[in-house]
């Protein structure tokens, strides 16, 4: 069984205390920090940028998991490695496959771990012919671009069809879901077979922070476990 991490997304913190906003998730037993890169081509929102990263990397000790919702995502990879990223994801769909293919190999080599997202319009056969390459496969649970939004249960079938096609070619990887995830939603995501939760709103905007993800992480063990004898068990 792959084990369940748990990634709290900086856009729900209060940027006016960053670093605070940075112990209180390691407190809380964070397993890595989520940073969504927003450049207003991409998606319709601009969040933070590369400096702001690299000051979180120098503060913190968890990985850091960048999600880049950018048209060129490309041209950014070595500043990223120089900021510190441990995941960087891009989108299949953000350039043809040829070009995400090269820019995951240049995640590698570069030595981060590289992620594939899905939109939610996109279908899991797009990350088919990368899947090998690929350390982590993200699943978009709502459109990318704002934190706060509803949890599309219709995602789920694309979970299940990645986990099934990983787990048939013997491959690790992660499945990540992104957006809506809290406690009446993740035992859903992990029955689906995802491992890797993004949590926003969930987690920052919680009252208690740490109980927040202590719950979730049991949430979603005990769901994933319910589906060890089934069709979809997670390795
Ligand atoms: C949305 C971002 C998410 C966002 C999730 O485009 O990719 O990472 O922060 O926020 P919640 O958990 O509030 O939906
Ligand atoms: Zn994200």
């Amino acid at each position: 069984m792959q084990k369940i991490k748990i990634s709290p997304s900086l856009l729900a913190c209060d940027f006016l205390h960053l670093e605070d906003e940075v112990r209180r998730a390691e407190e809380a037993g964070a397993d890595m920090l989520h940073c969504d890169v927003m450049d207003g081509v991409y998606v319709p929102n601009i969040s933070f940028g590369f400096d702001i990263i690299s000051k979180i990397g120098r503060i913190t000790r968890l990985p850091l998991d960048v999600h880049m919702m950018t048209v060129c995502p490309e041209k950014y990879l070595e500043v990223l490695k120089e900021a510190g990223a441990y995941y960087v994801t891009v989108h299949s769909d953000y350039s043809d496959g040829e070009t995400v293919r090269n820019t995951v190999r240049r995640i590698k080599e570069l030595g981060m771990k590289a992620g594939i997202s899905l939109k939610p319009a996109r279908p899991a056969a797009d990350i088919f012919d990368m899947a090998e390459m690929a350390d982590m496969i993200l699943v978009m649970t709502v459109e990318p671009g704002f934190g706060g939004q509803k949890f599309m249960a219709d995602m789920m079938p694309k979970v299940r069809e990645i986990r099934e096609f990983i787990s048939s070619r013997g491959l690790r990887c992660d499945i990540q879901v992104d957006g809506g995830i809290g406690t009446s939603t993740i035992s859903e995501a992990a029955e689906a077979g995802a491992n890797v939760f993004v949590v926003g709103t969930g987690a920052f905007r919680a009252d208690d922070m740490k109980e927040a993800v202590k719950t979730l992480r049991n949430t979603a063990k005990k769901a994933s476990g319910s589906m060890m004898g089934g069709k979809n068990k997670i390795k």
